[in-house]
């Protein structure tokens, strides 16, 4: 299932939107890299048995890699993006800045396991994007109890704590264009 933007999901703040358009597209780019869905039969049955079985595990093991590094580069992008966020409920003494981090820690950790699962041979890419579909409407309608708060502060106190966090993201993306850096340098 492939993630459509709703209208309804924009906080008003817009570095905050712009990080869960992200986290979207990584989602997409995710289900996009789903192994299975790369798996798919030759259009050619010219081939003997053999050759078949010697492409599918050429497909197979190409897409798994791309899964994989999908996967790292939407952990970064979430751990970088449930930073930010909890940076901002220190600025704002968010009343509810625990609660709200715990999940973050959950859902993050719940990943992490998954990824691992993955790793070891397992057939969970399905029902990891499906869970991470699903997630981001809930984790989005959660956030806009704090960007209510946010949003009370003066626009030039916002646009301060906005700038210093944006600092922190891009931090995140060097983290990111590392990890692609490594997967590079391995192949
Ligand atoms: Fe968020
Ligand atoms: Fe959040």
């Amino acid at each position: 299932m492939t993630i459509v933007w709703k209208s309804r999901w924009n906080t008003g703040l817009e570095a905050i939107d712009r990080q869960h358009h992200s986290i979207a597209e990584h989602i997409n780019k995710l289900g996009a890299a789903i192994p299975s869905a790369k798996t798919a039969q030759p259009e050619s049955h010219d081939h003997d048995a053999d050759e078949y079985a010697h492409y599918a595990f050429l497909f197979q093991s190409l897409s798994t890699g791309e899964f994989s590094y999908v996967l790292e580069d939407l952990i970064v992008c979430l751990e970088t993006h449930f930073d930010f966020e909890e940076n901002l409920h220190q600025q704002t003494h968010y009343q509810l800045s625990d609660s709200h981090k715990e999940t973050h820690d959950v859902f993050l950790s719940r990943i992490k396991k998954y990824k691992e699962r993955f790793a070891a041979g397992e057939d969970v890419a399905e029902k990891l994007h499906r869970i991470l579909t699903k997630w981001i409407e809930h984790h989005i309608q959660y956030d806009m109890d704090y960007a209510a708060t946010v949003k009370q502060l003066p626009p030039s106190v916002i646009a301060e704590m906005i700038s210093v966090e944006n600092a922190n993201v891009k931090v995140g993306f060097v983290r990111s264009f590392a990890l692609f850096a490594k997967v590079l340098t391995k192949k």
